[in-house]
């Protein structure tokens, strides 16, 4: 998370919480096949956000409730976490049938005394560690079976509104659906963050009955509920209303990506020194890091946890993903780079892809129309146009001629090339793997590369053949 979470202080709880997601419904209102907490924000599941906000607070047990999409669920949030240190497990609601039928879900796993349970929906991904610190304040100091977190909004349409008695007095929660004409001009809502003591919640749910509109069972009746039965309920009202908003649709889901989006590059901005040359055009994670004085073009994406090293420009168009670049790095317009790592003062692109680990030494320069995969590039080594690389290793020095293809794959295996320093690879030359070019050889325009050639020597030809032993020096003057 951007501003959001970096913040998030890590203090370990005086006392021990456990920690409830609520992560089973599809999410309707989406019209999606892919259940709702799946979407990415800010490249990243809803739900690992929520996870991630959940583990910060340092909680005993998190227990994830997972139904629609169980499987995919459970593998996004295994796939980010470690599960099995952190405490985390999944419990699965059989079938949909309300926010509280999800925690009774769970109910063989709620403490049976009065620990405090803080429960989060699987779709509200902004709510900072802070906030739900205040919210188990607030339960504590108000000695409550149950604290809700309420917020106002302009328009409160679709949430459950907070009902409270002419003396302020919290009576009950109504949804949306259920609600009378005046109760729906209630302004103050129900986020779907609470805090309950465990043993009440578990004896409350039993008496819970889907008896409304939509025929579920709801959570949000469990507080009147504790109320009849003679026990507290507090109310904590949060002043950040965007923090606590839940993610029903795409457009909402649309504008927590672009709020997080504006924060991010306000942040590279203001404390990075980062020049955007359209800051409403530029795409960054924020997990990104990107260091001062790079000046970002417009349309280009970071993704990811990829560091930019300070002085780099990236032009127009360009993807960086979960990769590391040095000091005064260039990437030229409409380049793709996946998980690999470029050193200082290389240059890369225009059209260039890199991905798979590749690794570029320093003033390293990859140019039009490179495709380079698994491979690393030796200290001013250049390839500058019209290139495929893969599975090779080049050294220091070295000139790639335009149209040369590392020719890798037999149609089963991959195999290695290796170009050594001061090499000077011909247009056009095939270099069928696995095959070594020795240092400081040549290889004629159009060569096809079958065997290892020794250091200091020209071959050409179909297939290639060997013209002359060169000069120790010839070639080292690239
Ligand atoms: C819920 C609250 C509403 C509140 C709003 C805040 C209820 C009945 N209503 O409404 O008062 O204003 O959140 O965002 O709780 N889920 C399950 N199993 C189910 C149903 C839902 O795990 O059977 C999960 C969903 O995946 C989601 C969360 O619970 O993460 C909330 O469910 P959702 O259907 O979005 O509730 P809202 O209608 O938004
Ligand atoms: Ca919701």
């Amino acid at each position: 998370m951007p501003n959001f979470t970096d913040s998030q202080s890590k203090a370990p709880q005086a006392e021990a919480i456990d920690v409830l997601i609520m992560a089973a419904g599809l999410g309707t209102r989406m019209k999606s096949n892919r259940a709702k907490v799946l979407h990415q924000l800010d490249g990243r599941p809803l739900i690992s956000n929520v996870c991630r906000t959940a583990l910060a607070l340092r909680p005993r047990n998190v227990f994830i409730v997972v139904g629609h999409q169980a499987e995919e669920v459970r593998r996004a949030i295994e796939d980010e976490f470690d599960c099995a240190a952190q405490e985390v497990s999944f419990v699965h609601q059989r079938e949909q049938r309300g926010t509280g039928d999800a925690v009774m879900a769970a109910r063989e796993h709620l403490a049976g005394d009065d620990t405090p349970l803080l429960i989060l929906s699987g779709d509200v991904p902004l709510v900072r560690n802070e906030t739900l610190n205040k919210l188990i304040a607030t339960h504590h100091t108000s000695k409550a079976a149950c604290t809700i977190l309420t917020v106002r909004l302009e328009n409160p349409t679709g949430y459950g509104r907070i009902v409270r008695s002419d003396t302020g007095d919290f009576v009950k929660i109504v949804e949306q659906k259920d609600a009378s004409d005046e109760e729906r001009q209630v302004r103050e809502i129900n986020a779907g963050l609470y805090c309950f003591a465990s043993g009440k919640l578990a004896a409350a749910l039993d008496q819970l009955k889907p008896n409304n509109k939509q025929q579920e069972y709801y959570l949000t009746d469990v507080p009147a509920i504790l109320k009849d039965r003679g026990e507290t309920v507090a109310v904590y009202q949060h002043n950040d209303a965007r923090e606590v908003s839940g993610i029903n649709t795409r457009a909402e889901l649309a504008e927590f990506e672009n709020l997080i989006r504006r924060q991010t590059i306000r942040r590279l901005m203001i404390e990075g020194g980062v020049t955007f040359i359209d800051p409403s055009h530029a795409y960054i994670s924020s997990d990104a890091q990107i260091g001062r004085d790079c000046v970002i073009h417009p349309d280009v994406h970071v993704e990811g946890e990829s560091i930019l090293g300070a002085g780099c420009e990236v032009r127009h168009g360009s993807r960086i993903t979960n990769s590391r670049l040095g000091d005064r790095v260039t990437i030229k317009d409409h380049c793709v780079i996946v998980d690999s790592e470029i050193a200082d003062d290389c240059a890369v692109g225009p059209f260039a892809h890199l991905r798979m680990n590749t690794r570029m030494e320093e003033r390293a320069v990859v140019g039009n129309f490179v495709e380079v995969k698994k491979s690393r590039i030796g200290r001013g080594t250049k390839s500058m146009h019209l290139t495929y690389l893969g599975d090779a290793t080049i050294g220091e020095e070295t000139n790639i001629g335009a149209g040369t293809v590392t020719c890798n794959y037999d149609g089963k295996n991959k195999h290695p090339t290796i170009i050594e320093d001061h090499v000077r690879i011909g247009s056009d030359t095939m270099l069928v793997a696995p095959v070594r070019v020795g240092s400081g050889a040549v290889t004629g325009a159009g060569s096809v590369v079958t065997e290892d050639v020794a250091p200091h020597t020209l071959v050409a030809g179909v297939p290639a053949k060997i013209k002359k032993r060169l000069d120790q020096d010839s070639n080292n003057e690239t």
